[in-house]
């Protein structure tokens, strides 16, 4: 159970979304040679790991989530070859790289269900979650009809052109024998073939993957459990063939996902993590008026029912959220990321959040993009043409660049020692000196009342068991991203000492009462 590698302890990653990172063939579109270009810059920022969205074969309605050849790079980004040789030059460099696995749906266009449209049988026929009656749906799940010569509805696990690959139903109804146990030969085989895509890629170089919504594999599960089951069938297959390949979920719900097996689990904008009270509802905590209770209340429940079988990890952002500077003031930002970089977990940084890059408002959607738009458009290199992007004429670029002539560039913050980019990369090295600060290291949270400020929590050093090793390494983390002082009365034992690091003015104790200035984050010893 669980990756044999210990990388992830350290680790911090870089999302990069490759169509909108570097493009170098002027086709307005980012490829992988781009990346490689840019990994320089993903080191030099302190970055350990890199999460390449999916850049398969597909008919980009749903920007390569709909895919439609899992072992072939496709054509825009570049050749397998490339690939490869992404993984090797990021690994010459220290990064490791995780792939986007898909397994819950395919293309529409995808070889495997052109085949299990026709109505004779063949090897792809129990592929797909087909109904056996073209006017009969699916329970709780979009259908396509009336699309090929297959008397049946097959369900669709996203948008209406991303079919259901068949992992079986947890309860299958007798009376409707299309519903098939997870253990019949259909969903078997699609077991397989998943399989073999992690085979394919993991012997190419990969060091794990990213999971698509992969709470949604086996239909009408409750409590997920026969989902939980088929990933630590997968994990069971990765641990005999690749044990240090990781695996991390989009799933929401760690003490469900970290059963199957997972590494990591996303703490995202949909589930009940409350991870949008920080930084994405209308008072989001990190700009100063919001709440951060119930976040910490559902986070240590998450902690306590997934038993420390693995992390819990809390983005900047992905490619499906409004970014975060959309959200929450440039003045304010790295308080953001003084909390993203000090919480247990392995950080994920989105490409461009580290210099504030904002949400651009307005823009159509491109390839099913939709409300996520404003999230994609390209990386801002720095002034030249298409900010250093791309150099296609402006009208072909994938998606818009943000119009705002202010927007901020890697080279005017590189050149700037003040930028938030200076200060994440700092944050970054902090957190990777000192190993109460990093993924497996324990929190306590000392102070996290209701509609209040500050947000304290001390992370502690542990052992290779999980436990808080006795006279090891504690940090007091301190966070006041509201507008006004706030304080705190420190538990015996755990008055701030020196300071790691300091945001705004450092607090100031009088006795166990601690000040904590207005818009302020510090990292404190204690002894
Ligand atoms: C989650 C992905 O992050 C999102 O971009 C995609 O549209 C859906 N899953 C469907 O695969």
């Amino acid at each position: 159970m669980a990756t044999t590698a210990t990388w992830l302890d350290d680790a911090v990653f870089y999302e990069i979304y490759p169509q909108s990172f570097r493009d170098t063939n002027a086709d307005g579109i980012g490829d992988l040679q781009g990346i490689i270009d840019k990994l320089d810059y993903v080191a030099y920022l302190g970055c350990t790991a890199i999460w390449l969205n999916p850049c398969f074969v597909s008919p980009f309605r749903d920007a390569g989530y709909d895919v439609s050849d899992y072992c072939r790079v496709a054509p825009r980004y570049g050749t397998n070859e490339d690939l490869r040789r992404l993984f090797v030059e990021a690994h010459s460099r220290g990064l490791r790289v995780i792939l986007d696995l898909v397994p819950g749906h395919t293309s529409s266009d995808h070889p495997w269900f052109i085949e299990s449209m026709k109505a004779d049988r063949n090897a792809y026929t129990d592929r797909y979650v087909w109904t056996d009656n073209i006017w009969k749906g699916v329970k709780g799940m979009g259908v396509l009809t009336g699309i090929s010569e297959r008397n049946g509805a097959v369900a669709t696990n996203f948008f209406s052109h991303q079919p259901a690959l068949n992992y079986g139903y947890a309860n299958p109804d007798p009376e409707e024998p299309w519903q098939q146990p997870v253990d019949a030969p259909g969903p078997l085989a699609t077991r397989q073939a998943m399989k073999d895509v992690m085979a394919f890629w993991l012997d190419l170089g990969c060091d794990g993957f990213r999971c698509d919504m992969a709470h949604s594999l086996v239909k009408e599960d409750e409590g997920e459990r026969e989902t939980i089951k088929v990933w630590r069938d997968m994990r069971a297959f990765l641990d005999e063939t690749h044990p240090e390949a990781i695996l991390i979920s989009e799933w929401g719900i760690p003490d469900h996902s970290l059963q199957g097996g997972f590494d990591m689990d996303f703490l995202l904008h949909f589930g009940p993590s409350h991870y949008n009270d920080l930084f994405r509802v209308e008072k989001p905590y990190f700009a100063g008026e919001g709440d951060v209770s119930a976040f910490v209340a559902r986070y240590e429940e998450s902690r306590e029912a997934s038993g420390g079988k693995g992390l819990m990890c809390i983005p900047s952002g992905n490619h499906d959220m409004d970014r975060l500077a959309g959200h929450i003031p440039a003045e304010l930002l790295e308080i953001s990321f003084a909390f993203l970089l000090s919480m247990p977990g392995a950080p994920f940084i989105y490409y461009g959040d580290e210099i504030g890059m904002d949400h651009v408002r307005g823009l159509k959607s491109v390839e099913g993009s939709y409300w996520r738009t404003g999230a994609r458009t390209p990386m801002q290199w720095d002034d030249s043409l298409n900010a250093g992007f791309s150099s296609a004429p402006a009208s072909e670029l994938y998606i818009p660049l943000d119009p705002n002539p202010a927007r901020p560039t890697v080279a005017a913050e590189l050149d700037d020692d003040d930028s938030l980019l200076h200060r994440v990369r700092r944050l970054i090295e902090i957190r990777r000196a000192h190993p109460a600060l990093q993924s497996t290291g324990d929190v306590s949270f000392v102070y996290a009342e209701k509609d209040a400020y500050p947000f304290v929590y001390l992370r502690s050093e542990v052992d290779a068991a999980g436990e808080v090793v006795e006279g090891g390494e504690r940090v007091l983390v301190v966070l006041n991203p509201s507008a006004t002082p706030a304080s705190f009365e420190a538990p015996e034992g755990l008055v701030p000492g020196e300071a790691l690091y300091e945001f705004g003015s450092p607090v100031s104790q009088s006795g166990r009462s601690v000040t904590v200035p207005a818009k302020s984050a510090g990292f404190y010893l204690v002894g």
